[in-house]
């Protein structure tokens, strides 16, 4: 149960790290340096992943965030030690089988890759969760 739990929070800290007073320091550069404003804080806060909420800023914030936490390297690969470390909680074949699968992700350009990488393992979260 404990673990199923983990797994949930592992999508959604993902986002979470953008308005997380946990890394501050961080997140507040990712956020200053790519002009999000209150209403695309507000929307990520609200758990809006969508494409449909996320604009350019939102999305080149989320590459920024997972890439000064350690969970992406510049060229936009999930680094699966780094996660697997951060959310030791969570089983680790499941981390290892959503990062095989979410390192395959396209996108337009290397900020909606890594958006569309974090949406793709929020959704492999919820549906590892929701199997066990
Ligand atoms: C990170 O980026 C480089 C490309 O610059 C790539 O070759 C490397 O395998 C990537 N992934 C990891 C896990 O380091
Ligand atoms: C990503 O693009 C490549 C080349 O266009 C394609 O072969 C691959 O199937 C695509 N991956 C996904 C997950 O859509």
């Amino acid at each position: 149960m404990k673990s199923t739990f983990a797994l949930v929070l592992f999508a959604s800290c993902l986002i979470g790290f953008l308005v997380d007073a946990y890394d501050n320091y961080v997140s507040e550069s990712c956020i200053t340096d790519n002009a999000l404003t209150e209403q695309d804080i507000h929307n990520v806060m609200m758990g809006k992943l969508s494409p449909l909420y996320a604009n350019q800023n939102v999305k080149c914030a989320a590459r920024c965030a997972l890439i000064k936490d350690g969970f992406m390297n510049n060229s936009g690969e999930l680094l699966m030690d780094n996660i697997a470390r951060h959310f030791f909680d969570a089983p680790k074949e499941n981390i290892e089988s959503a990062v095989a699968v979410c390192n395959n992700i396209n996108g337009s350009d290397i900020c909606d890759r890594a958006f569309q990488t974090l949406i793709c393992m929020e959704k492999l979260a919820i549906q590892f969760a929701s199997e066990l």
